[in-house]
């Protein structure tokens, strides 16, 4: 189980532009291990704080998906890429958007300043899946998801294909409730 709930598109809050941190302590640095945590538990390379339900820049990214040293974990504060160079695209998924993904074209390497949970200036080049990732959680804090990447029909077609998803995904799950109440 996730640490803290993840909010799944269409829900408005992956709408909204989110603010600045302005304060480093004791309840953020909390709020980053339980993002850490939430992302690991639900397997996913990068998680935003909106995706949460905290529309507030932070952003935590691992591409090796696994907790076992932490070495390629970041947690990014009020994250901003400043330079940006070359074209890649990637198939990407989001933990937004369930059994769902899409080629998203982005830049290939960018550079990076951010704060830490511990209110450090970090400084990082990047280029490949960490930039993708970046890239992609950063957007999320613009109130941008990977389908507003997308050109206006590719956009369409996807929007239709991810709802059709969402709505088996609740056929399902109703299937399962109805038949959790038979067999009681
Ligand atoms: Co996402």
């Amino acid at each position: 189980m996730p640490k803290l709930p993840l909010v799944i598109y269409p829900d408005a809050i992956l709408k909204n532009r989110s603010t600045d941190v302005t304060e480093i302590g004791g309840e953020l640095v909390q709020f980053c291990a339980d993002m850490v945590e939430t992302m690991y538990a639900s397997h996913g390379v990068g998680l935003a704080a909106p995706q949460v339900g905290s529309n507030i820049r932070i952003i935590t990214v691992d591409v090796e998906q696994e907790p076992p040293n932490g070495e390629t974990l970041l947690t990014l504060i009020n994250p901003v890429i400043v330079e940006s160079h070359g074209r890649t695209t990637y198939e990407e998924g989001c933990l937004s958007f369930p059994g769902f993904s899409a080629d998203i074209r982005r830049k290939d390497q960018i550079h990076v300043k951010a704060y830490s949970p511990e209110g450090k200036e970090i400084d990082l080049e990047a280029e490949g899946l960490l930039s993708i990732c970046i890239q992609h959680e950063v957007d999320h804090l613009n109130g941008v998801t990977f389908l507003d990447r997308l050109n206006p029909i590719q956009r369409k077609l996807a929007y239709r294909r991810y709802m059709q998803i969402r709505r088996e995904d609740e056929d399902r799950a109703a299937d399962e409730a109805i038949l959790a109440i038979h067999d009681r």
